[in-house]
């Protein structure tokens, strides 16, 4: 079984991408909401976040944990990993070599205010490409208008427009710092324009985690997928079925403590 965390909905934009990689794989996801937003917390908090998260996944038994939010591998990165008995992929680092590989040489991030002031986007990718130019930003309005579905108004428009505003004017990219991002996509394209590309680090995170589960044997289970969350679930389900997410079933969601 493979498990999946971000702080909320975010993390869904990495789940598509591992599912459509392996639909038959067995999926954990746990949406950490009761701690919601982790952009806006201090580090050791977050420290903390990420090993009780990952001592909860040991204690599911997942073999891999696939993380879905830059902030807690901003976290990881800078204070270092905390111990888990599960193959842990790095998502910032997943980011990194696809930077690599496109050979950009000016990149722009927008993420949550951790995860920019962390300045572990600008080190994983310079460790890789040290000529690339790697400008970060803050965008702290964002992660709390997606998880209250407030996508398409004027206020998360306005507010990728500051962040465009607050980047240099000449980027050959800009990377999806934050998981809640990808569902503001259309608000970034508008904003960046045609000339500069949208790079989404959870597709390389899902063809590495795809090549991981092939070796691994852990590609053919069921197919299914249970979502966790330490919120409330009935919510959480509710913002599953408004986000559309298919095959969803209702014992499919629930609280942590029911696991
Ligand atoms: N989606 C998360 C990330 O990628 C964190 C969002 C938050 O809770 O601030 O960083």
């Amino acid at each position: 079984m493979l498990g999946l965390f971000d702080s909320g909905l975010g993390g869904l934009t990495v789940l598509r991408r591992v599912r459509d990689r392996l639909p038959r794989a067995d999926l954990i996801f746990f949406a950490d909401q009761r701690h919601l937003p982790y952009g806006d917390r201090e580090l050791g908090d977050l420290e903390a976040l990420l090993r009780d998260n990952l001592a909860w996944f040991d204690g599911q038994g997942v073999e891999a944990v696939v993380m879905a939010c830059n902030t807690s591998c901003a976290i990881g990165q800078t204070r270092g990993w905390p111990a888990s008995h599960a193959m842990v992929f790095d998502l910032i680092e997943a980011a990194a070599i696809a930077v690599e590989r496109a050979g950009y040489a000016r990149v722009g991030i927008v993420a949550t205010a951790a995860t920019a002031s962390s300045g572990a986007y600008g080190r994983a990718i310079r460790s890789r490409s040290p000529g690339t130019r790697v400008a970060e930003v803050g965008a702290p309005e964002l992660v709390p208008l997606v998880e209250s579905g407030q996508t398409e108004g004027a206020q998360a428009r306005d507010a990728v427009n500051r962040a465009r505003a607050a980047l240099p004017g000449d980027l050959d990219a800009v990377v999806f710092g934050c998981t809640h991002y990808p569902l503001l996509e259309a608000h970034f394209t508008r904003a960046f324009g045609p000339e500069v590309e949208l790079l989404d680090p959870a597709v390389e995170q899902a063809a590495r985690v795809e090549r991981f589960a092939e070796e691994r044997g852990f590609d053919e289970g069921s197919g299914r997928t249970v979502y966790v969350t330490s919120g409330d679930a009935g919510h959480f389900r509710a913002q599953l079925l408004g986000l559309g997410v298919p095959g969803l079933e209702l014992g499919d969601v629930k609280h942590m403590e029911e696991e």
